[in-house]
């Protein structure tokens, strides 16, 4: 065949093994090999092949499955709830902070779930159950804004780790239906912050409806929330809920939140939302809380599997089917 003359011929000898041999080409040889493996470790540790042990979201939620009975469709926390529909009613004052769409005045659409918390969709209401609102702010060009809350002043654990022990502290002993005493003392012993904490929820607690007081209310008229934004000052804790603010900060009243029914969870309404909190519009910006990212991951997992679940209809029926 005859050779292009246009094409460049190889130097003479470019491939030998010689050149291969010699140290600058097996100075570069080891270069583009100590960068392979960082990539393939960076890989492997990502997906946690280093550290078997390691407490992952999907560590936490197996455990949330191991310590508890099986309620298949159902999310693995705040199982018991009801969905809610209504709006926020902005009055403009949030813009001052934030130029979150939600701030600016006017009427936004909200789709929530009022829950308690537990694993299990059958628990009673009791006077000690932590109660939750979970929101879905619907904002204009696309843009979400979920929240989900719990009626306490400060949270009993500050990281995904101290969530995992409470949990495992917490299973039920086979004998008693209750969680062992000496596990519970073992845990606040190792986790003082929590102990601390626990003291704050029980100290200020009031409780004085649940489903039905919720349901019956709802039958009188719309009820309402205010979003008050509480104003941080320098040194204000942000990534350790187990310490509460001082009493003494500014407030801003950013307007109100009307619910005007509420449903029981069924195909497409909030049964079929995962209230994730750092799912947040433009304006908002997440602290660092490490229980955020913590939480983002760990509700992913329970989404994904009560997602693929055969649905049975919540305990927890109201309107139309009551
Ligand atoms: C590392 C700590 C935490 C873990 C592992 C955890 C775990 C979970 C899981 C697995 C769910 C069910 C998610 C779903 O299936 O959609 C859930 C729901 C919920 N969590 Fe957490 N959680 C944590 C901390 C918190 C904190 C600090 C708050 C409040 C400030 C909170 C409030 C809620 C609420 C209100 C819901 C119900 C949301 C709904 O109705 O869909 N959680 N949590």
């Amino acid at each position: 065949m005859a050779t292009d003359p246009s094409w460049p011929s190889e130097p003479a000898g470019r491939y030998s093994l010689s050149t291969l041999l010699a140290p600058a080409a097996l100075m570069r040889l080891g270069i583009i090999a100590l960068v392979l493996l960082g990539v393939a470790s960076a890989f492997a540790w990502t997906a946690g092949w280093l550290s078997p042990g390691r407490l992952d979201q999907v560590r936490l939620i197996d455990t949330f499955e191991e310590v508890n009975d099986a309620h298949p469709g159902f999310r693995r926390n705040h199982a018991k709830g009801v969905c809610l529909v209504g709006w926020f009613g902005s009055n403009g004052a949030g813009a001052r902070l934030s130029g979150a769409a939600v701030f600016a005045a006017g009427r936004i659409p909200v789709v929530g779930r009022l829950s308690i918390v537990g694993p299990s969709p059958e628990v009673a209401d009791g006077s000690e159950a932590v109660r939750s609102m979970a929101l879905d702010f619907t904002l204009p060009d696309g843009e979400a804004w979920r929240t989900s809350m719990n009626d306490l002043p400060v949270f009993p654990v500050k990281d995904a780790q101290g969530f995992y022990e409470q949990l495992v502290a917490l299973k039920p002993a086979p004998a008693t239906g209750k969680p062992d005493p000496a596990r519970v003392a073992a845990f606040l012993s190792a986790h003082p912050e929590a102990a601390r904490a626990i003291a704050l929820i029980k100290g200020p607690r009031e409780k004085n409806y649940l489903f039905d007081a919720l349901t019956a209310r709802l039958q009188q008229g719309p009820a309402q929330w205010h979003l008050i934004l509480v104003i941080g000052q320098p040194g204000d804790p942000t990534s350790d809920a187990t310490l509460p603010w001082s009493a003494d900060h500014e407030t801003i009243d950013a307007g109100t939140l009307t619910v005007a029914a509420i449903e029981s969870e069924a195909a497409g309404n909030c049964r079929d939302i995962e209230f994730d909190p750092l799912v947040l519009p433009s304006g908002i910006e997440p602290s660092d809380d490490p229980m955020l990212s913590a939480r983002s991951a760990a509700y992913s997992v329970s989404f994904t599997r009560r997602a693929g679940e055969t649905k049975t209809p919540s305990p927890v029926q109201v309107g139309r089917g009551r």
